[in-house]
């Protein structure tokens, strides 16, 4: 890429140095949040290109952007779907500087409902958005971060990869099989000095719900009475739960904390809330206590209808210590 000769050379070494950071899915929530928490830091050591499905649904990161004082030469959008592999090396060919100092695959689709309501073309989308995508960013930005020896991968994952929760089974499948992919890459780039992070949120307020591929819930009436019974208990559950969730700005510093982690962790996490239910199972690999505890927990009518509802479904111990949870 030939330089840009009318900024002055010492100038243009700042620019190069800067630590370029290329984040997906930046319309809305965590990357969004993320792109200009970034490039508005106080240091200015941040270059970051924000990527959008479709750059038309830019206005709201320029508009944060700006009430943030955002100096203009650190944001740049570029377009880029991560189900399509030439979007993904049109995006990477625009990149100025040449290489991706840091990558945030983000971009993600959520899927709510019984899974006998959920259209196939449904579950291969959030499949393809949030697994293959994942993958497809990867194999683009990888080789060169290997080759450099120097790189950082994070990857916006959730409650939902760490423990299977009703309702939410496909998408729980997605965010579990970036668990597999980024702890079998972080094995085998130790001696790369590439570092994988996944980072572990909890409910967070963002569009995500409003944006859930084939909206709340699917084609209910394919599920049995019983299924959705237990789906509109769910719903209410859920809803407290929702009620307590993170703002994106509390999260968006976990990423910045892991990026600038000199000894890069595997995991962070944006709550400990469900740290007591993910212990559960791993103390008991057999899943039952897990199992029976987050069962109780999210569909037991007297806790859904408890104003306590939301707490002890993530983070009560005595909740996980359930004596219907055989050991
Ligand atoms: N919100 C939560 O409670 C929560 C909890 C745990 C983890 N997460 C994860 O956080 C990440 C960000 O979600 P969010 O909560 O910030 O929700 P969001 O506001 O809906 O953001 C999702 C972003 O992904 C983008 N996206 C979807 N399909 C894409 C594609 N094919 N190519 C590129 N971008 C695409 C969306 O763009 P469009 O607007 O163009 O669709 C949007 O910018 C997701 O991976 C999600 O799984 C969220």
């Amino acid at each position: 890429m030939p330089r840009d000769t009318s900024v002055p050379e010492p100038l243009h070494r700042i620019l190069m140095d800067r630590t370029v950071v290329l984040i997906t899915g930046c319309s809305s929530g965590i990357g969004l949040h993320l792109a200009v928490r970034l490039a508005s830091d106080p240091s200015r050591s941040f270059k970051v290109y924000a990527t959008l499905r479709d750059l038309k649904a830019q206005g709201p990161l320029w508009e944060l952007a700006r009430a943030r004082g955002c100096p203009s030469d650190s944001l740049e959008t570029l377009e880029l779907d991560v189900r399509d592999s030439n979007s993904v090396a049109a995006a990477r060919a625009r990149v100025t500087e040449g290489r991706v100092d840091v990558l945030v695959c983000n971009a993600g689709r959520g899927l709510f409902g019984p899974l006998e309501a959920h259209e196939l073309d449904a579950v291969g989308q959030v499949l393809d958005v949030n697994v293959i995508g994942t993958v497809r960013m990867l194999q683009a930005f990888l080789p060169d971060m290997k080759r450099r020896r120097s790189g950082r991968v994070l990857v916006t994952a959730s409650v939902g990869g760490l423990m299977g929760l009703p309702f939410h089974a496909v998408y729980c499948a997605s965010k579990f099989a970036l668990e597999g992919l980024c702890e079998s890459l972080a094995v085998l780039l130790l001696p790369f000095g590439v570092h994988v992070s996944l980072i572990e949120c909890g409910p967070v307020h963002t569009a995500f719900y409003e944006k859930l591929e084939g909206g709340p819930g699917g084609a209910l009436d394919r599920a049995d009475a019983q299924t959705r019974h237990l789906f509109s208990l769910y719903q209410r559950h859920y809803e407290h739960i929702l009620q307590e969730a993170q703002d994106p700005e509390e999260v968006t510093e976990v990423f910045l904390a892991a990026l600038r982690d000199p000894q890069p962790a595997l995991r962070y996490f944006s709550t400990e809330n469900f740290l007591p239910l993910a212990r559960l199972r791993l103390d008991d690999p057999s899943g039952c206590s897990y199992v029976a505890a987050m069962h109780r927990a999210v569909f037991s009518e007297e806790q859904v209808e408890g104003a306590e509802a939301k707490a002890r479904a993530l983070g009560d111990p005595k909740l996980c210590a359930s004596p219907a949870a055989p050991k």
